[in-house]
């Protein structure tokens, strides 16, 4: 299973790129899911590859949480950037997404790297219905979240999303990568996260360990925003 396996079996011109809303619609066929494929595929291995790059992931036990995961592409790009020592280490993948055609896609793809190593579980929601319970695992380990091409869609409240997040007690890393945009959201939900996550009010709630935000042009010539957060939550309560 990799990243160029998938693109090469289901990627598909339907001519139906129109429908699919700038890449930011819920999608309702594999047809449409093909079309994804075919049309944003290569800016989000772009995209992706260039994060990583800057990335070192130390092989720890991790639960990773890919918000609006249509069909798992950027957990998929993780694992082939990472490799098996990285997919060992792992505990659980949690894919949330509201397309249900989207989601089953992501599921099968995530458990043929799994290999019954780790645990894949599934939540058909949108971000606004998911609950903190939703999002609590393993307390001590590390939880990578993954926001790919989803942080800048406007059609949510990104602020109660984080805290929902941070109710969780431990270390959290946020990884996120979108096309760089001025509009109907875009970049300046991200800076209006790190500004939020900054304020010295939530010092006793949790400690930012390192935030950076990179403003960058990917392999494929198109602007790209991507966000590293890592913070502990001291106390899960508030
Ligand atoms: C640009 S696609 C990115 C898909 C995937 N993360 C990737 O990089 O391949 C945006 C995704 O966000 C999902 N989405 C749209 N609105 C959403 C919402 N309010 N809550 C959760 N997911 C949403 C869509 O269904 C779609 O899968």
């Amino acid at each position: 299973m990799s990243f160029d396996n998938i693109r090469r079996i289901a990627s598909r011109d339907y001519d139906l790129w129109a429908q699919l809303g700038r890449g930011r619609a819920v999608l309702d066929t594999p047809e449409k899911l093909d079309q994804y494929l075919y049309s944003y595929g290569p800016m989000t291995k772009a995209q992706w590859r260039t994060l990583l790059s800057e990335l070192s992931l130390i092989p720890e036990p991790i639960e990773i949480i890919d918000y609006g995961c249509g069909q798992g592409l950027a957990t998929a790009l993780l694992f082939d950037h990472f490799g098996d020592d990285f997919i060992k280490s792992v505990q659980k993948v949690v894919l949330i997404e509201p397309s249900e055609v989207a989601l089953r896609r992501a599921g099968a793809i995530i458990s043929c790297y799994s290999a019954d190593q780790f645990q894949v579980e599934t939540i058909n929601k949108t971000m606004d219905a998911i609950d903190a319970e939703d999002l609590l695992g393993k307390t001590g380990i590390l939880t990578n979240h993954i926001f790919s091409n989803v942080l800048d869609i406007d059609g949510y409240d990104h602020f109660k999303l984080l805290e929902k997040i941070f109710q969780r007690k431990g270390r959290h890393c946020i990884l996120a990568v979108s096309h760089d945009r001025s509009f109907e959201g875009g970049s300046s939900r991200f800076k209006d996260l790190e500004t939020a996550v900054c304020d010295p009010q939530y010092s006793e709630w949790f400690t930012v360990q390192q935030t950076q935000i990179w403003q960058f042009e990917c392999g494929n010539g198109k602007p790209a925003i991507a966000w590293v957060l890592e913070i502990e939550v001291i106390d899960g309560s508030f």
